[in-house]
């Protein structure tokens, strides 16, 4: 099983793109049931964390329950470790009628550094659906409504 202190061929330097400044979606660490038979970490593992997260923001957005219907423009960019702190950062991308389409970034902390590493994107939509399943119109909220 990777130890992330030890064997990490990702270094801050890989990256030169910058960690966001919004307030995460999610946060979570890697841990040894979520590899596989080799000790990786499943890539389904990391995409359930990321269709989490975006979908935190789109309920928020939406009031109302939501479910996934579309994962668009998937990548996985470097591995994810044993042990790696997985932040997720959720921006909307497009509000249309019923649905919300939302881009989601992982992030990793290694180790005891502060650096962290971009190690997947995606494009999540989700649908604002009522108790019967079906699509509901998005309403967007008032102006003077801060909560
Ligand atoms: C989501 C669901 C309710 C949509 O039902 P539908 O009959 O396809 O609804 P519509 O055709 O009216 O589309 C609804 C919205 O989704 C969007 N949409 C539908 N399929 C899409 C796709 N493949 N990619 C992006 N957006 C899509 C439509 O553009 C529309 O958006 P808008 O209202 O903002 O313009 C239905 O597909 C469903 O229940 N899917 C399963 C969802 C689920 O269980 N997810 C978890 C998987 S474990």
């Amino acid at each position: 099983m990777p130890d992330s202190s030890e064997t990490s061929s990702d270094t801050p330097s890989d990256t030169c793109e910058i960690v966001p400044t919004a307030e995460p979606a999610l946060r979570a660490i890697a841990m040894p049931a979520d590899t596989n038979p080799h000790g990786d970490i499943f890539g389904g593992w990391l995409l359930c964390q990321m269709d989490l997260a975006g979908g935190s923001v789109a309920a928020r957005q939406a009031r109302g329950r939501v479910v996934t219907v579309a994962i668009t423009a998937m990548t996985f960019h470097r591995p994810v470790m044993v042990g790696d702190e997985v932040t997720c950062f959720s921006t909307i991308e497009r509000v249309g009628r019923t649905s919300i389409t939302v881009k989601t970034e992982s992030w990793v902390r290694r180790g005891v550094g502060d650096d962290q590493i971009k190690v997947t994107e995606g494009v999540f939509t989700y649908v604002r659906v009522g108790v019967d399943g079906r699509p509901q119109p998005i309403v967007a909220p008032a102006q003077n409504d801060a909560t």
